[in-house]
């Protein structure tokens, strides 16, 4: 029974049925009890400033400032004029994680000795939007992905690989898409403030180079996990629960006026957020609904905790559990067949919609993503 999922060739009853080298995603394969998922807990963060530059420290952090009732935000403001963009050309793979590792190693207890961070003590070390989509992939239809995976002593590093589908999209933005991406990010400037005391300042240049990290320890099943993922902003309360319950994940969507609309909210929209708060375990995400001009004309906060029971009336709806085993049993599927241990052996795991999870194996390729500068520091 524990192998239903995988696809089997030729099994007769009485044998063990063999390994295949692909996993299924299919829903219904993954049905089962909700896994052993560890409160999050938070080990460090880092920031990366104005001109993607890395720092050490909580620099960037923002503070949520609560609205007006009807706030009245215009997300088109400073789209010509106030918006420094991040240059999507750069692949930063895991650069700015293994930099925050190389800096707090001393931090970070190991497999051997509670001395030494080497080996270190995890199964996989990755972004949290990584495993987001690993969450969503049962229930997603038009993107696949292309994972790239590498074994360093005994821990597997996972890295995205751009698709050529997605490159080719990236390339082609329509113009009135590249404006959409710009709203989300201003709704954050009209909603969080630099300093505790201070309010938000809408008439300043919104910078997509700049973001706060929290990096997050965990343990799915039986993978230790080390993550980290961007983060919108925190309760200003000196009183509010420690990072990660104090951490506030700020949305945008389009204003919902019908049933059809707001069934669509549940069962798209709400699936992604949930994913992305849950993993780190911020527990609440507020949302910007918006018209089809930009302009925000109400906020609603979302309890992490809550959205299961919010979507349960939904027809065919997705389902948490679903969401965890896969990427539970994708982690084991991994680290069952990425067994080489080589900074330069990259296993690339791909997958598309309708499609099992495939892999192939690169040496010494354009794949691999482990700079030397890590693997000097971390071989001991
Ligand atoms: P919205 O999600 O409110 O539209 P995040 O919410 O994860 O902090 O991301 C901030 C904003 O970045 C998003 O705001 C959106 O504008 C943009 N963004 C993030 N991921 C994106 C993606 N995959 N495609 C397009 N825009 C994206
Ligand atoms: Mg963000
Ligand atoms: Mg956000």
């Amino acid at each position: 029974p524990t192998n239903h999922h995988w696809h089997q060739s030729s099994a007769t009853p009485e044998q063990t049925p063999p390994r295949s080298q692909t996993l299924c995603t299919r829903r219904e394969a993954y049905e089962r009890a909700f896994p052993l998922y560890k409160q999050p807990v938070e080990v460090g963060c880092f920031s990366l400033d104005s001109q993607r530059r890395f720092f050490n420290d909580s620099r960037q952090m923002r503070y949520y400032v609560e609205p007006d009732r009807s706030p009245n935000f215009d997300l088109s403001d400073g789209y010509r004029g106030r918006y420094v963009k991040r240059d999507e050309n750069v692949k930063e793979k895991l650069d700015h994680i293994l930099r925050w590792i190389v800096a707090n190693r001393s931090k970070l207890k190991s497999k051997l000795s509670p001395d030494a961070s080497c080996p270190l003590d995890f199964d996989f070390v990755t972004w949290r939007g990584h495993l987001t989509k690993l969450l969503t992939t049962p229930y997603e239809t038009r993107e696949g992905w292309l994972l790239a995976v590498t074994r360093f002593n005994d821990t597997l590093y996972i890295s995205e690989v751009e698709t050529e589908a997605a490159r080719r999209e990236r390339e082609n933005r329509p113009e009135r898409n590249q404006e959409m991406m710009y709203w989300g990010y201003k709704f954050e400037q009209y909603m969080c403030a630099d300093k505790t005391y201070s309010e938000p300042d809408p008439s300043g240049v919104v910078n997509t180079n700049e973001a706060f990290c929290t990096v997050v320890q965990t343990r799915l099943t039986d993978h230790k996990l080390l993550f980290s993922g961007e983060v919108d902003c925190r309760d200003k309360d000196p009183d509010a629960p420690p990072p990660p319950a104090c951490y506030v994940e700020l949305k945008t969507s389009a204003e919902i006026c019908t049933p059809k609309q707001r069934s669509n909210f549940h069962r798209f929209k709400l699936l992604k957020w949930w994913a992305q708060s849950f993993l780190p375990g911020v527990p609440r995400v507020v949302a910007g609904f918006r018209d089809h001009d930009g302009i925000v004309v109400s906020v609603e906060t979302f309890q992490i905790s809550k959205i299961s029971q919010l979507i349960k009336n939904e027809y065919n709806c997705w389902k948490p559990t679903v969401c965890m085993n896969f990427c539970c049993d994708f982690l084991s599927f991994v680290k069952r067949e990425a067994t080489e241990d080589n900074p330069s052996v990259v296993y690339l795991f791909s997958w598309e919609p309708h499609k099992d999870v495939t892999y192939s194996v690169h040496r010494d390729s354009q794949y691999s993503f482990l700079p030397d500068w890590y693997i000097k520091e971390m071989t001991c």
